[in-house]
């Protein structure tokens, strides 16, 4: 449990608080929330500003077979809308793209909308052909939206498939966090503990968690594992951009409801500060916290 004052509760128990949500209330959101979904998408920071960020927003009719738009998934998940957030550009598309959508996750969890990441990283030119989108858009997943199923049995299908994948087993601080040295696994002290805690929240890929922490010298270090079993095959690995980008998202917030300033630098190779990292993992930012 953290004590550190925070200047947006409610913002801070979001980026706890959210979860994959797959059963869906059959009701679309009335036109005054999906104003305010508007809002909060025209509102997400960017990770590097020079990267484009466009969303479009469907709404999902009763019945619909979401299969051919979202993939196999689309029939386990039953929800009334969906965006698809895109992005282009030079550099970490895919790790901007996370941040974003990320953000925009927690603030409608904010608002009681439940929401879950459908993944499409192994079929985005086909996604990309379907919504006539730029040959050079990144996609990496879809976020499907809307209030949670309250039926009991939209609930229980629900934490169900949280089981499945995994989901009530995040990874515990010291399999995640290390200080001055990769040798020592630690506890988070007092001051960045509640950035870790909200890290640890951040959804991924099957569950994959690739994220791991260096304390170090006033900065936090993330790297991501350059290879996760969960995520299966070769071209499902990139998934750990994306993933590393909504555990940045979540850092970010983070920082704002505790009212604290911190600036993210992407690492792109070495950092002269940097120790010797385990080859396993691959430096992807830092935030430097004021
Ligand atoms: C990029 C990405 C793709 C995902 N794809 C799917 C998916 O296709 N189907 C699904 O049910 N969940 C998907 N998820 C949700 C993850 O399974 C879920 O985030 C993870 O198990 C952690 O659970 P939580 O979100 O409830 O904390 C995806 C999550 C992310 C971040």
């Amino acid at each position: 449990m953290t004590t550190t004052p925070c200047q947006n509760p409610g913002l801070y128990q979001a980026i706890l608080a959210r979860r994959s949500v797959r059963r869906y209330a059959r009701d679309p959101l009335g036109a005054d929330i999906l104003e305010q979904v508007g809002a909060i998408v025209a509102g997400a920071k960017p990770l590097l500003p020079d990267n484009d960020f466009a969303v479009l927003t469907r709404d999902v009719a009763p019945g619909e077979d979401l299969a051919a738009d979202l993939g196999a998934y689309g029939r386990l998940v039953t929800p009334p809308h969906y965006l698809l957030p895109y992005g282009t550009g030079e550099e970490h598309v895919w790790t901007d793209l996370g941040y974003r959508v990320e953000q925009v996750a927690v603030r409608l969890t904010e608002l009681g909308i439940g929401t879950c990441y459908v993944g499409c990283l192994a079929r985005e030119e086909a996604v990309r052909a379907r919504f006539g989108l730029p040959e050079t858009a990144h996609i990496g997943a879809f976020l499907v939206f809307g209030y949670p199923a309250t039926s009991v049995g939209g609930r229980a299908v629900n934490s169900a498939i949280r089981r499945v994948v995994g989901a009530v087993n995040k990874l515990p601080p010291e399999r995640i966090f290390f200080q001055g040295s990769f040798e020592y696994p630690a506890l988070p002290d007092d001051e960045i503990a509640p950035l870790i805690e909200a890290a640890r929240a951040a959804p991924s890929a099957d569950n994959a968690q690739p994220w791991r922490f260096l304390w170090l010298e006033g900065m936090l270090y993330l790297f991501v594992r350059r290879h996760n079993r969960r995520y299966g095959p070769e071209h499902h690995q990139a998934y750990r951009y994306y993933d590393g980008g909504i555990c940045m998202g979540n850092l970010s917030l983070a920082l704002e409801a505790l009212g604290r300033a911190g600036h993210w630098t992407m690492l792109d190779g070495e950092d002269p500060l940097l120790p010797d990292c385990p080859p396993d993992l691959e430096p992807l930012a830092k935030l430097a916290l004021a």
